[in-house]
């Protein structure tokens, strides 16, 4: 099956993702310093973070997972000119790489990459920092619950959180997978099942070229 998802993402791609100098750029230089792909996210699912800012028109968004800043692109791309992304990324390597591919993207928002564990520097914001419109959740899935909180603490009501990587082929429902990032996904679903912070959430499978994968959406009451 694989094959075929990919051949109808690239269907999908070459008649609704238009090409973009940045985005190819940018996966060049991150195929060209050797780094894998499967890391970020799929063209489809870029203009789908895209839209989901655009109909919102968040301004300021925060991404946990940056890896090559593939989806920082998409994200920042979204935003008016004073737009601002927080993109933060644990691995020094990926967070070099990003910089990078920041750096030569030029886009007009301001796109600030900060290198760390993801909970900390979130913990060390001012508590009177300017809440995020948009979240994109997309760093170690172990952490995953723990995100979604210190998400909560600089969301307002209507903040949109998206959280990648929620299905794993399938793996959050057998059993006897107990590795970290998947007890992390379903930690992360029984914290959304009746959050109070929370007004509405779902997940959605997806296939593709990344293959079989999901992601979850929640709405900040
Ligand atoms: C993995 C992580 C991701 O964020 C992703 O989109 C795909 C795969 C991983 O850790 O394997
Ligand atoms: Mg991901």
């Amino acid at each position: 099956m694989q094959q075929m998802w990919t051949e109808i993402d690239a269907y999908i791609d070459s008649h609704l993702i238009p090409e973009d100098p940045i985005l190819l750029q940018t996966l060049k230089h991150t195929e060209d310093k050797g780094f894998p792909d499967h890391l970020a996210v799929a063209p489809n699912q870029g203009m789908l973070l895209q839209m989901l800012i655009q109909m919102n028109n968040c301004k300021r968004v925060l991404e946990l997972g940056t890896f090559a800043a593939y989806s920082t692109m998409w994200l920042a791309r979204a935003l008016p000119k004073d737009g601002y992304v927080l993109t933060i990324e644990g691995r020094d390597t990926h967070a070099a790489l990003a910089q990078e591919n920041i750096d030569h993207a030029k886009l007009p928002p301001t796109i600030e990459l900060k290198v760390g564990r993801a909970a900390d520097i979130l913990k060390a914001l001012p508590n009177d920092f300017e809440p995020f419109d948009f979240i994109f959740i997309d760093a170690d899935k172990q952490s995953y619950p723990e995100y979604l909180e210190l998400s909560l603490n600089l969301s307002h009501s209507g903040t949109i959180i998206v959280l990648d990587n929620v299905i794993r082929a399938g793996d959050i429902i057998n059993a006897e997978n107990h590795k970290p990032s998947i007890e992390g996904i379903r930690d992360m679903f029984s914290a959304l099942q009746n959050h109070p912070r929370i007004l509405s959430s779902t997940a959605l499978q997806t296939v593709g070229s990344k293959g079989h994968d999901g992601f979850a959406l929640a709405i900040v009451k």
